[in-house]
């Protein structure tokens, strides 16, 4: 293809082409009956929504497989989408700007969780919400970016979506650590979470066992309950509360008795943040409002209390917070993100928009991006980790735990 010559010729043609390659655009482009694509000269990242482990490995493969690869530029777009709006802050990202980010933590773009896009949606009119897409969309003509990558969540992803709608080509990458994309099997940050939620339930279980102490675990995942899950088996929890499955106080507080009576005088919980108890409300630290998401967060607190009162039991509450965001990626998520930000690159330049990359059955794939942003992606109820766990020893204090445990 002519963009790899063009890159694999270390000579300044690359740079005499590129007013060429911006100039053509997406459009095909054929020389003599030879189609060679679509071909783009500058592609725009920027990374959206709350940080992710993983976050500047994609980065940093998306800047060295464009440049080298395809003798593309890549241009670093600051704090999500808002870095095309206003006085735009952008920078051009070169290798040697990305060299050392694949065990760096956080994002070296910024990111915000809610901005104009969402704002303005929320509060303003058609007219007003129309207006900032064409704001960002002129000023990136004016800065020169021909196409987008998108490393975000289903929030991020939905606005990005509507740039594609408008006629930009646009690749988004699955990231969030609660994995709930749907169309993937894993987006980048997850286990890297999970392994700190999982060494957390580690820790949490000599100091119960010392002091003959119930521990909850309190970690996030919205409305989703992969971490809790997935950590809860990984670390050996006794029960394991998720927003699938609405739990009874009374249930988990008969789990606990009954290790009791077999000796094991402690109990490690974990519970998601979104976990609801039947005839309970979800408990939020902050409801949110046009300018703020909401924050799910103190089910554990509630829970604490409320086990002491029923079961007697000394019980302390541990919240994870943002240490499962924060830090290094492990090397899975390192590996992953370097896939997706590759395969993202090669599925622009060969002109396919509208997409995400998506892990399925091992392989990078991609799917349409309205696919992706339809629903979230939640723990089915009666899937087979939900049986190993319960086959295993784990209640999920559902209502009828019991018919799922031949021991109770
Ligand atoms: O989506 C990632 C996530 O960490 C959720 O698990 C959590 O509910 C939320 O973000 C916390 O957001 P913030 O960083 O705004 O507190």
């Amino acid at each position: 293809m002519l963009p790899r010559l063009i890159a694999n010729c270390r000579l300044p043609i690359a740079d005499l082409m590129r007013p060429l390659i911006a100039q053509i655009g997406n459009r095909q482009l054929a020389i003599g009956n030879v189609r060679l694509g679509p071909m783009f000269g500058t592609i725009g990242i920027l990374t959206g929504g709350g940080d992710a482990p993983g976050l500047n490995a994609v980065i940093r493969a998306v800047v060295k497989t464009a440049t080298c690869e395809h003798g593309m530029r890549v241009i670093g777009i600051e704090d999500g989408f808002e870095g095309l709006l206003g006085p735009t802050r952008t920078r051009l990202l070169s290798p040697s700007d990305v060299r050392g980010l694949l065990p760096r933590g956080g994002t070296i773009l910024g990111t915000r969780n809610r901005g104009q896009f969402v704002e303005r949606a929320c509060e303003g009119t058609d007219r007003d919400v129309e207006s900032v897409y064409q704001e960002a969309i002129s000023n990136m003509k004016i800065v020169g970016i021909d196409a987008l990558v998108v490393l975000g969540g289903e929030g991020t992803l939905t606005i990005a979506n509507e740039f594609d709608k408008r006629g930009i080509p646009v690749c988004g990458v699955p990231k969030t650590i609660d994995n709930d994309l749907a169309c993937t099997e894993l987006t980048f940050g997850f286990v890297t979470a999970l392994d700190i939620a999982t060494e957390a339930l580690d820790r949490l279980h000599t100091t119960a066992e010392s002091h003959d102490r119930v521990m909850i675990l309190e970690v996030m995942g919205r409305h989703a309950g992969w971490i809790a899950l997935h950590s809860g088996i990984a670390g050996g929890a006794d029960v394991i509360l998720i927003p699938e499955i609405p739990f009874s106080l009374e249930v988990v507080a008969e789990k606990i008795r009954s290790r009791d009576v077999s000796g094991s005088n402690f109990s490690i919980i974990v519970v998601a943040e979104g976990a609801l108890e039947i005839g309970h409300e979800l408990v939020y630290q902050d409801k949110g409002d046009a300018h703020h998401a909401p924050r799910l967060g103190g089910i554990g607190q509630h829970l604490q209390q409320d086990l002491e009162r029923v079961t007697g039991r000394e019980t302390r509450c541990v919240v994870l917070g943002h240490l499962q965001r924060g830090g290094r990626p492990n090397a899975f998520d390192r590996m992953l993100a370097t896939n997706y930000g590759s395969a993202a690159v090669r599925a622009i330049s060969k002109g396919e928009s509208g997409v995400m990359v998506a892990l399925q059955a091992g392989d990078v794939v991609t799917v349409p991006l309205t696919e992706a942003i339809k629903g979230i992606k939640t723990v089915p109820p009666d899937g087979q980790l939900v049986r190993t766990a319960r086959d295993t020893g784990i209640s999920f204090g559902a209502a009828d735990e019991g018919r799922y445990h031949k021991s109770q």
